[in-house]
């Protein structure tokens, strides 16, 4: 049966240097106007009874843009953290970052941990923001987390399964990511959630980011209502009618 609102979106939040180009603007107009849709996008899926919502902030391969566009997104990240924490606190959001931490300042790695801490006891939703992140560093985190266990003899290699990979995967404790939705057109994955999106629904728009709101989220998870997930098995609208004799 078609679910109505799925429990957990993630979001590819692309478009940011399109918009900005439009306009005449330099790449970093698109970003500050970017990062101004997150706060109404997360209240919507609020109001619509999503309970955890994963952003695309800056990917694994990101490092590539030019020093002073890294160092802009580095500068705003820092700030919403600062930001927004409180409102989240008092919302009852819970704020995770995932992604590595080993290629950010100190000072940046001191303001996620302080803003995971201050919402750590929100219990009304997550939001997820995926920064520095990659989907291959994330199977590969989880495998070699794996791999010490082995290697100090608590784990037998026989013993390494989908499930026990799984769990060392990001997420791994947040309803599965039901809906995947990308804006700006583009239709690809650019590396973000692979093992958690195995059996999600994707959703792409040709709205740039900087212009995304409630009324994509409500074409998203409309879509979403209608799609029949069948995760492989047969489903319930196909009749096979009586035994063939085959
Ligand atoms: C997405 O916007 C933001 C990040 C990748 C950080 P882009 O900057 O990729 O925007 P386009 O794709 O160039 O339009
Ligand atoms: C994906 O967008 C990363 C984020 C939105 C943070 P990109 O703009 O980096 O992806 P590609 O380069 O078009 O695949
Ligand atoms: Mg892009």
């Amino acid at each position: 049966m078609a679910e109505s609102v799925p429990r957990h979106i993630a979001i590819i939040m692309d478009g940011n240097g399109r918009w900005a180009a439009r306009r005449g603007k330099p790449a970093s107009a698109g970003h500050r106007a970017g990062a101004e849709r997150i706060r109404d996008v997360l209240r919507a899926c609020r109001d619509r009874g999503v309970k955890a919502l994963t952003l695309f902030a800056f990917s694994s391969e990101n490092w590539q843009r030019p020093p002073r566009e890294v160092e802009l997104l580095m500068g705003m990240f820092y700030s919403y953290l600062g930001r927004e924490a409180e409102r989240m606190r008092e919302e009852g959001v819970r704020l995770r970052v995932i992604g590595r931490r080993d290629r950010f300042s100190p000072r940046l790695v001191k303001a996620i941990e302080r803003a995971e801490a201050l919402t750590a006891g929100g219990s009304e939703g997550d939001l997820v923001i995926a920064a520095d992140y990659g989907g291959h560093w994330d199977i590969a985190n989880a495998a070699r987390q794996l791999a010490e266990q082995v290697e100090k003899g608590e784990l037998a290699a026989a013993d390494v399964t989908e499930e026990r990979l799984g769990m060392g995967i990001q997420l791994a404790d947040l309803p599965p990511v039901d809906l995947l939705i990308r804006s700006s057109g583009e239709q690809r994955i650019s590396n973000f959630l692979l093992w958690q999106t195995a059996y999600s629904e994707f959703f792409f728009t040709d709205v740039l980011w900087p212009d995304f709101g409630e009324r994509e989220i409500d074409a998203a998870i409309a879509a979403f209502s209608t799609r029949d997930r069948r995760y492989g098995g047969r489903g319930n609208q196909c009749d096979l009618g009586a035994a063939s004799g085959a």
